[in-house]
């Protein structure tokens, strides 16, 4: 098996190609990686589809000179406060005179479950099983080779706005790439930061970037809730700008250089000095005075996705505790100590594990791989491990996202 497969990352920040191969040992390697800021991209959603193709084609470009070989397929994501899932049901009599199950059955029930009233502005992006029964007996994950008369599917409908789809998919198109499948964030980065221990038993998954703050609940390994808070690091940066009256670029600087997320942890003593705008003289400033502000930009971001969950009576599902990810958080010192603050949870940073893309800002690039590869070929990745393994059922299943795509997909055209 020597497969290849590329991820883009449209962020607001940068647009990020990664480029992997499954290896005959069955190890997942990351061949290219090429990333480029972007400002088509506005809150994660694609507004410039000129100047996103123009990002895409340099991380991609970038990511094939190092990987030496050239790539036309990929899988995008789209930002998860942009999506709803929908749960639907469908049913159908067992076709074969065997009463065996075959893909085609699946495929039927799948469609039947498809069938739902959508405002037109909205579409279906994704169907994903959650489970089957047969002949009323339920938690089937994979009812290919079994006997029934009657087929269920309860499956969890990924819709998203119309727009938000094509615009993402033309900029990819622009530079001759064909978009296999577009993925909602909470999908790919759970697979590359958390893993199915903690996905069955609970958790929240935390991904602040430059522009949005996405955040999801899974538990027993499905996505329970999703939300998004528009406000991200962007805004840290902002604030520093504001509060300092310094440069947007010389706050985004001293953020990376000097930026502590919890103000116990900042010292009074050490000094930094700043340019601020309009003055001639230098200023100092106190690594805890810089602290302040990124602690309260933060400590809101958290304080919201907490009052969500509390009003969403979500807290008592998070057995395991909190993974941050994105790098609107992960980099920080003391943003675990500010998040245990405010959720009163068990705090962990996530990132993917691999050499070169060992940042919290690629966990979403490496996520659509691994999300892809368990749904096109029913293979998993734990996280902290690069093995590709098998899932327990050894057939295809027939529910492969590159298929249902395609199909939602051809209706545009
Ligand atoms: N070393 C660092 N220290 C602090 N913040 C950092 C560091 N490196 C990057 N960041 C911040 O990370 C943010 C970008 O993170 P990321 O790449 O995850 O976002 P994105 O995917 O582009 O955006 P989004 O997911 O919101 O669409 C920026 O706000 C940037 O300032
Ligand atoms: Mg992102």
């Amino acid at each position: 098996m020597d497969e290849f497969i590329t991820s883009i990352d449209l962020g607001t920040s940068k647009v990020c190609a990664i480029i992997s191969e499954i290896d005959k040992n069955r190890q997942l390697q990351i061949v290219g990686v090429g990333t480029c800021p972007c400002e088509g991209i506005k809150k994660g959603i694609v507004v410039d589809i000129d100047s996103t193709s123009k990002s895409i084609l340099y991380a991609l470009e970038q990511a094939e000179n190092m990987a030496n070989m050239e790539v036309s397929t990929a899988y995008v994501n789209i930002p998860g406060g942009y999506t709803k899932i929908i749960r639907n049901k469908g049913i159908i009599a067992v076709s074969g005179e065997d009463k065996e199950i075959d893909s085609e059955d699946i495929e039927r029930v799948l469609n039947s479950a498809a069938i739902l009233s959508m405002p037109q502005d909205q579409h279906i992006i994704d169907i994903i099983p959650a489970q089957y029964i047969i002949d009323g007996y339920d938690e089937i994950r994979d009812p290919l080779g079994m006997v029934g008369i009657r087929l269920e599917a309860d499956v969890d409908i990924v819709i998203g706005s119309t727009t938000t789809i094509l615009n993402a998919v033309k900029s990819a198109n622009e530079v001759g790439m064909e978009v296999l499948g577009l993925i909602p964030e909470p999908f790919a980065v759970s697979e590359s930061v958390s893993n199915k221990d903690e996905r069955e038993l609970g958790v929240l998954i935390i991904d602040i970037g430059a522009g949005t703050s996405d955040f999801s609940v899974f538990k027993k390994d499905q996505l329970k809730y999703n939300g998004l808070v528009p406000i991200a690091g962007n805004h840290i940066t902002n604030d520093i700008s504001v509060g300092l009256r310094i440069s947007f670029d010389e706050s985004e600087e001293i953020k990376r250089k000097f930026g502590i997320a919890y103000t116990p942890l900042a010292s009074d003593e050490k000094m930094l000095k700043v340019n601020p705008i309009g003055i001639d003289q230098k200023l100092s400033i106190s690594e805890a005075q810089l602290s302040t502000i990124i602690e309260a930009r933060l400590g809101e971001i958290f304080e919201m996705i907490n009052e969500e969950l509390i009003k969403n009576d979500l807290k008592k599902e998070i057995l395991t505790g909190i993974v941050l990810t994105g790098g609107g958080v992960g980099y920080f010192p003391g943003s675990k100590e500010l998040a245990k603050e405010i959720f009163n949870l068990p705090v962990r940073i996530g990132k993917p594990k691999f050499i070169g893309i060992d940042d919290p800002i690629y966990s979403t690039g490496l996520g659509l791989i691994n999300y892809s590869l368990k749904r096109k070929f029913n293979y998993y990745i734990e996280h902290n491990d690069s093995e590709v393994k098998k899932s327990n059922s050894s057939k295809k299943s027939g529910n492969n996202i590159t298929s249902f795509f395609k199909k939602i997909w051809d209706e545009y055209f």
